[in-house]
């Protein structure tokens, strides 16, 4: 997690990397800092977010056309001043910003401590300019001694480096996300493409273990596993800046989740070509694994049960996190689908890095062409969401189901039909997503604001966008949601039902006479009862009506909830893009 930026070129680098920080701070928000170089480095940095610290601190008199910038989501060390990046050596001549984990830091530190380094924070990023200074005594160069550096780093990274008597940044990356912006006269590393998008849509991908040098003539490319000078390709992405900013709307949130009446569409533009070479894969497998976190979890889960149905094929739906507990199942024929936004999630990393090395066939379904996951998987599908940038998955959750549900009709050799069936969904996801179903929503919000716990109760498909709809709710309003399957609520979460519980109940034609069965059972002991459902019943309080849409009811049921989590997240006086101790991408294990 954490967002980096740096810049180089001829113009005033502080805007440029005030309103890159900007865009990152899905990635962290507890601290942010900006160092800049003329003749000498100007920095400035503290707790908050960027906008309050520029309020306290005004960034814009920083001076210099190059600089680094980083907006922190902690790890190691509290938040505070100190702990805020850029961090610096002894004499204060080298700055670093850095994402991700250093795992020997605490080593490393007790060395550099024994050889007199003296340490201003707690966090495990200073030790890299303490250990480039020590190198640097003993006559190596910046650059060289930044490579050194390093190659004694363990754990994950993606840093920029500057030297106060150099005009250049080192930039290097392993396991955490970094691409560089390649424009006329001027570089930028980032995080992130949406961080320098309104200066360049030419951009180049660093592979693991790669270290830039930027410089005001060039760029050069050292791989430190190749171990020399390599060439990486200038590629052009088709992303627009509008689709990085808020727009007419308070919250990117609420932009994401509207913009789902075309990005369902987008996910399913596959051409027949690709998608008959995953078909042809998955038919050849001994063994589906699919693996996921979070969100795209969910959406597994929502996969697995529309290809038993429409397939009646049987995968294995398993989180990112407990992964290599499969150890024993897993052989060259296995195929592993990794489902992830953001192709940067360290769990899922992690998990693919384990069964390649048992020679599993990779396949993953991302957002993000380019991150770690496309480069280290055998293939991949494009969900074409378009930058997410709300902490909360929305959008990209309604396109991996519409990519799984397109794959399971094609599997049947239904892949025409299958696709139109999810095109026609942008008018019911219009109109769930209107005005007037946003007000009746709010409605809903009003009521159930200041209640503490929220439960969901759902059956087969629906049980799925129950765990979802819990998840959202309980992200970005911080009300405890949690969902059942409503066959189990008698096995005792029953108890947990007193007088005014809400309970959110997902109706659909196949699982209506059951799960209503529990909707009573819920409201003759106090409940109140929410229906999402095609039709109203006498055991709602509340009803939601959404259409019957058979394999396709997860993308259309969750609209309403992702609007009422949004809802309650404002009327909560919360900032929905920014829930506390989240981060977008979560590249720590
Ligand atoms: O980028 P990924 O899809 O791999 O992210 C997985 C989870 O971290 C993510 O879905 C997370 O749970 C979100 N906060 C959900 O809204």
């Amino acid at each position: 997690m954490c967002g980096i930026i740096g810049y180089i070129g001829t113009k005033n680098a502080t805007p440029i990397l005030f309103n890159g920080l900007k865009r990152l701070e899905y990635r962290g928000y507890d601290s942010a800092g900006i160092v800049t170089l003329d003749k000498e480095f100007h920095m400035k940095k503290d707790v908050g977010k960027v906008d309050e610290i520029n309020t306290r601190l005004n960034f814009s008199d920083l001076p210099g056309t190059l600089g680094i910038a980083h907006t922190r989501w902690a790890t190691h060390g509290g938040v505070t001043k100190e702990n805020a990046h850029p961090h610096t050596d002894c004499e204060g001549k080298i700055a670093v910003v850095h994402n991700g984990i250093i795992e020997n830091y605490q080593e490393l530190k007790k060395n550099l401590v024994s050889n007199g380094h003296k340490f201003k924070s707690q966090t495990d990023t200073e030790v890299i300019p303490h250990l480039i200074e020590e190198i640097m005594k003993r006559g190596k160069n910046f650059h060289d001694s930044t490579l050194s550096a390093l190659r004694s780093l363990e754990g994950s990274y993606a840093i920029l480096a500057l030297h106060k008597n150099e005009r250049k940044i080192v930039a290097a990356r392993k396991g955490s996300p970094l691409v560089i912006g390649v424009a006329d006269g001027s570089y930028f590393a980032a995080s992130d493409i949406p961080a320098f998008l309104e200066h360049t849509k030419n951009v180049v991908y660093m592979h693991d273990s790669d270290v830039a040098l930027l410089t005001d003539t060039g760029m050069k490319v050292f791989s430190l596993l190749e171990g020399g000078d390599v060439n990486r390709k200038v590629d052009t992405v088709d992303w627009d800046i509008r689709q990085a900013e808020k727009g007419e709307f308070n919250h990117f949130m609420l932009k994401e989740i509207s913009e789902q009446v075309e990005t369902v569409q987008k996910a399913v533009q596959q051409t027949k070509e690709v998608v008959d070479g995953v078909v042809h894969s998955i038919r050849n497998a001994h063994g589906i694994f699919l693996i996921a976190s979070g969100t795209s979890y969910h959406a597994c889960l929502a996969a697995s049960y529309i290809l038993s149905k429409l397939n009646k094929m049987h995968v294995n739906v398993v989180l990112a996190s407990e992964f290599p507990h499969y150890e024993h199942f897993l052989t060259p024929k296995t195929l592993v689908v990794a489902v992830s936004q953001s192709g940067e999630t360290a769990d899922v990393l992690e998990a693919v890095k384990y069964a390649k090395a048992r020679g599993c066939k990779i396949l993953s379904i991302v957002n993000v062409v380019g991150s770690s996951l496309t480069r280290t998987s055998d293939s991949f599908l494009n969900l074409n969401a378009g930058p997410e940038i709300c902490v909360l998955a929305t959008k990209s959750y309604t396109s991996q189901l519409a990519l799984f549900t397109l794959l399971a009709y094609a599997l049947s050799g239904k892949l025409e039909e299958g696709k139109k069936r999810l095109n026609y969904l942008w008018n019911v996801i219009y109109h769930l997503t209107s005005a007037t179903v946003k007000e009746k929503i709010k409605e809903l919000a009003e009521k159930l604001k200041n209640k503490e716990h929220i439960f969901l109760i759902g059956r087969g498909l629906e049980y799925t966008t129950a765990l979802e709809a819990a998840l959202k709710i309980k992200e970005v309003s911080y009300i405890h949601a949690e969902a059942f399957a409503g066959g189990e609520l008698k096995h005792g979460p029953i108890a947990l039902v007193e007088d005014g519980t809400p309970c959110i109940v997902f109706v659909s034609e196949e699982t209506e006479k059951e799960i209503l069965s529990n909707a009573n059972e819920i409201k003759s002991r106090g409940g109140y009862i929410i229906g999402v459902s095609p039709t109203n019943n006498e055991v709602f309080d509340f009803w939601l009506k959404v259409p019957e849409a058979n394999n396709e009811n997860p993308i259309v049921q969750i609209i309403p909830i992702q609007i009422l989590a949004y809802q309650l997240a404002v009327l909560r006086g919360l900032d929905p893009d920014h829930p506390r101790n989240l981060a977008k991408s979560v590249t720590v294990k």
